[in-house]
């Protein structure tokens, strides 16, 4: 086979399904999501978790009480057809042991659970309910959830399996510290942060248009929360983006137009906001984080 063969893009899995949370207090967390960000529960848990929809699918968020504020896991479906049995032998190929979950929550029947470095679960199934209590009218009401950035001190360990294991391509980097990963046509559905924390950097969610970020900071400056970055352009990903505390203070981005990535071309689809054509994956630096190059108060990189 000749070395200059073109990689084919076919990650196992296509989308993040769902970011599962702990929390100190589960109807102060409740409150943001149900009301401020304007999802509706599907259904609550033997242990009182909140299952909450954007609008199609059981949930996109989970909440779970706990002694203190967490990342519980992080849930992506599997291309159709994916045998789950098959991919626990793979996994163990891999040199990870994974489990099979039966009934182990509302909406999912059966999925593969694995912790490719600690601290960070992964949730793999490829059949999620879809009850579609229907988008919000009131709160944020975001189109759906894009992305999740994910702090590891095993950042470099948790990369390779989302790319080497998963089938995610990278697409830019920052200053080495934030690798952004993509398994569909956005510029990134996870971000790989590398630090000495094991936690979420931030949950992301894509709102419906560019006019969207004005009705939810109006909207959050009514609730009493304030928007502590943004909303400005990014440079790596290119989306407009805003962010915010939940009441355990993870940040949640609002965002809107993400660069369209292009696997055959290995790049981005050109936008006359682009500084570099073509926009393939680059390092960026940690002082270039606005297009706009806005600086906010608030340091983003430290949040
Ligand atoms: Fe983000």
């Amino acid at each position: 086979m000749e070395e200059t063969m073109q990689r084919k893009f076919d990650p196992r899995v296509f989308q993040l399904g769902y970011v599962a949370l702990e929390t100190p207090d589960i109807v102060r967390a409740k409150d943001h999501y149900a009301e401020t960000i304007g999802m509706t529960e599907t259904a609550t848990g033997h242990e009182g978790e909140s299952y909450l929809s954007i609008g199609y699918e059981h949930h996109n968020i989970v909440l779970r009480q706990s002694d203190q504020k967490g990342l519980g896991h992080l849930g992506f479906q599997l291309n159709p057809g994916t045998d789950l049995r098959e991919l626990v032998g793979e996994l163990g190929a891999f040199g990870l042991s994974a489990q099979i979950k039966s009934d182990s929550q509302p909406g999912i029947r059966e999925l593969v659970e694995v912790e490719p470095v600690p601290g960070t679960t992964l949730q793999l199934y490829t059949d999620i309910d879809a009850p579609a209590p229907g988008f919000k009218r009131t709160g944020v009401s975001p189109l759906r959830l894009g992305h999740v950035a994910v702090i590891s001190p095993e950042g470099p360990k948790l990369k390779a399996f989302f790319m080497d294991f998963l089938g995610f391509w990278f697409t830019d980097t920052i200053a080495g510290i934030s690798n952004f990963i993509t398994c569909n046509r956005e510029h990134h559905v996870v971000n790989v942060v590398s630090m000495r924390d094991n936690r979420v950097h931030h949950i992301a969610f894509q709102l419906k248009g560019n006019a969207s970020h004005a009705m939810a900071c109006d909207l959050l400056a009514e609730r009493g929360l304030p928007v502590k970055w943004g909303p400005t352009r990014h440079t790596a990903g290119h989306n407009i983006a805003g962010y915010h505390y939940d009441p355990d203070q993870v940040l949640i981005e609002l965002y809107t137009d993400m660069d369209v990535f292009i696997p055959e071309l290995n790049m981005c689809e050109a936008r006359p906001w682009h500084g570099h054509y073509p926009m393939t994956p680059r390092e960026w630096k940690l002082t270039e984080l606005a297009a706009w190059e806005t600086e906010f108060a608030f340091s983003l990189a430290q949040a």
